[in-house]
């Protein structure tokens, strides 16, 4: 189930040439599952209409026609009662200003005083406006009160000025929008390192050893832990996918590299999951320049990398509470994954058959094993790696609350 599901978003759309984005971002919201009730402040019907918004969310959406309206009397407080968070986006300098001094003129900034859920502003406003001394005291006022804030980002304005200020692009936004509604989650105060990618180990200034690990399943994992309110370190060796939001990111390339994070990070931490794929070999010497054909071809001697869960075995009292691994396997699945459960010390195990082609390396779906030290299996079907990464962490969540 996405972090999404029957939320109700209110969406504050005010005055600024980048309400038209905000209508996508209503879309995704609605797709997603969420009920989104979007308020438009007079400025924003300039640029847009309430129309569009209703036509992408099924639902009424709302103008100061309504704050003079019969229902008025309900609707000036009622909208904020039920919602879980209020996004305004895009906020202009004029709607932050009145939100951090109180005033409330529109049905968008009367809800907003009248609202006790999450606050979360993604500014949109030219450069020599987002930088004015007395935007920066409005901003600085609404953080210390709780807002978030999703940007500005920096770019091209309508203005054709270059700077701060532009509004992050929706999917960015979504990407906020799940870390202030997963926040005071299961998981909330808790440490969470989770490892992706393949790690390469270089042969020379331009070759290298990999494997074909994408990244999605650690990557998908990392945010299903946001999305419980866990405080998130992704230490990711290169990767396609985007980083969450909300996630401390430790980029690393090698199996060292990663080795070093792992050790750095979870020493102290509530709980670790190692979804990287990490190289078990590497070169013993990585040549200076780039290996030449003339110089015929070249006798390459690997040595082990060392294993990082029997490292974090070794921690002692600085081990997580909880540490989960994968099994990467081509034959014999479940006992070869049952002896790593058991050797690498494991409070869970992820068993990955990489022989199907709907699970594994590269692709969007996975089919895997849980296993535990006490014998017990829970074999999954076939899932996205969404759904994968939501199960290991709801087991994630039980293992910590049974330590
Ligand atoms: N792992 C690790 N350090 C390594 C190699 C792997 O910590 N040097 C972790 C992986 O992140 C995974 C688990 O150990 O969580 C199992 O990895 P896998 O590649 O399946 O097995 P290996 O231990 O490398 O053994 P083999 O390659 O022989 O199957």
């Amino acid at each position: 189930m996405s972090i999404f599901t029957s939320k109700h978003i209110l969406l504050g759309v005010t005055g600024s040439i980048a309400a038209y984005k905000s209508a996508d971002l209503a879309s995704k919201l609605t797709q997603a599952g969420a009920q989104v009730d979007c308020i438009l402040t007079p400025s924003a019907e300039k640029f847009i209409s309430a129309l569009t918004f209703q036509s992408v969310t099924g639902r009424k959406a709302f103008t100061d026609a309504d704050l003079w309206g019969g229902e008025a009397h309900v609707l000036h407080v009622g909208l904020g009662h039920s919602a879980d968070l209020l996004v305004i986006a895009p906020c202009t300098a004029n709607t932050l200003g009145q939100l951090a001094h109180g005033l409330a003129d529109t049905l968008l900034t009367i809800t907003a005083l009248a609202s006790r859920c999450p606050l979360l502003i993604a500014p949109a406003m030219d450069v020599g406006i987002y930088t004015h001394s007395a935007t920066q005291e409005n901003l600085s006022i609404l953080a210390k009160r709780g807002a978030y804030f999703a940007g500005p980002a920096e770019g091209r304005m309508a203005s054709g000025l270059i700077g701060m200020g532009r509004f992050i692009e929706p999917v960015e936004l979504l990407g906020y929008i799940r870390f202030v509604l997963g926040s005071g989650g299961k998981l909330s105060g808790k440490k969470i390192v989770v490892t992706a990618g393949g790690t390469q180990e270089p042969l020379d200034p331009v070759r290298m050893l990999t494997n074909r690990s994408s990244g999605k399943q650690g990557y998908a994992i990392a945010q299903a832990a946001i999305d419980a309110g866990g405080t998130v370190v992704l230490i990711t060796a290169p990767a396609s996918s985007i980083p969450p939001v909300g996630a401390k990111v430790v980029p690393v390339q090698t199996a060292r590299e990663m080795l070093d994070a792992v050790l750095a990070e979870s020493s102290g931490a509530d709980a670790l999951v190692m979804a990287a794929a990490v190289a078990d070999f590497h070169p013993k010497t990585v040549a200076e320049y780039k290996l030449k054909k003339k110089d015929g071809i070249p006798q390459i001697e690997l040595e082990a990398t060392g294993d990082i869960l029997l490292a974090v075995a070794n921690l002692g009292s600085r081990k997580p509470q909880v540490v989960i691994g994968f099994a990467a396997e081509s034959r014999d699945l479940l006992e070869n994954a049952g002896i790593k459960l058991i050797s690498k010390k494991l409070d869970m195990l992820v068993a990955n058959d990489i022989s199907a082609p709907d699970a594994g390396f590269g692709v969007e779906t996975n089919r895997v094993t849980l296993m535990f030290p006490n014998a017990k299996e829970e074999t999954l079907p076939l899932m996205s790696k969404t759904e994968v990464a939501e199960t290991i962490i709801t087991h994630l969540g039980v293992l910590l609350e049974n330590r």
